[in-house]
């Protein structure tokens, strides 16, 4: 995992701010292998060291699990000379170096996206064969009807010849406007846009809403994000 400075490993593993870690250890309470330290930036071997911290039960975790609700305007990358990325707007208390976007949402979908430093878990959800279910809800240009749902579910070609696996589809209304809820489980470029798009509709608005059963929480504004609990972690691999 390399070295990290302690105001850092404490936010992370405390569930405090950087600004809270410091004020810990200049009040003394924090101890490296069982010395006690009042230096914020030391370094710290997560790997061999022994942190404690008084009050807290501190293990150290592994890894780190940010929900975002992804706005408008930022791309899915980790960086970028020009664009603003997912990264970018991912607050400094949860940020560390090897953080990325687990999948790809375009840069106008808005919706649940982990970012995470953990490729094996990213590599789960993200792999058809895992059968991860993401649900997207969308403004459709047009109502669709029981014909476009039997084919969306049947497997549609799009217009290039890339099949797609049978989808789960249901009609809605969002705010009086033709919509559709829509459950895939790969994620080809563009995909419930070029689905639509294949029926001759027209994606409006897309948003992601879940990912297997873990549901976007709702109390997060638009560019807002906190970390996921352990038994939200497990929710993505369950069925909704
Ligand atoms: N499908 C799309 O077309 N766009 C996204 O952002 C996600 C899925």
């Amino acid at each position: 995992m390399g070295l990290k400075r302690l105001d850092k490993v404490i936010a992370l593993n405390c569930n405090v701010s950087r600004k809270e870690a410091r004020n810990l250890i200049k009040n003394g309470a924090a101890a490296v292998n069982g010395q006690r330290t009042l230096r914020a930036e030391e370094l710290i071997d997560t790997e061999s060291d022994e942190i404690t911290v008084d009050g807290y039960d501190f293990t150290l975790k592994e890894h780190i699990y940010i929900m975002l609700n992804k706005p408008q305007g930022v791309i899915s990358a980790t960086e970028d000379p020009n664009k603003e990325t997912v990264i970018d707007i991912i607050p400094e208390d949860l940020k560390r170096r090897s953080l990325f976007p687990c999948g790809r949402l375009d840069r106008d979908t808005t919706g649940l996206l982990i970012i995470t430093d953990d490729g094996a878990l990213c590599h789960r959800i993200m792999s058809p064969a895992h059968h991860v279910y993401k649900t997207y809800e969308t403004i459709l240009s047009f109502a669709i009807d029981e014909n476009d749902i039997a084919k969306l579910e049947a497997g549609i070609t799009l217009g290039d010849g890339t099949e797609c696996l049978p989808a789960i589809v249901e009609a809605i209304d969002i705010n009086g406007l033709p919509g559709a809820r829509i459950k895939i489980r790969e994620g080809k470029y563009h995909q419930v846009k070029r689905m639509f798009a294949s029926l001759g509709n027209n994606v409006e608005h897309l948003r992601r809403i879940s990912i297997g059963a873990l549901k976007l929480d709702e109390s997060l504004k638009e560019g807002e994000c906190r970390e996921l609990a352990d038994e939200e972690l497990d929710l993505i691999f369950r069925d909704e």
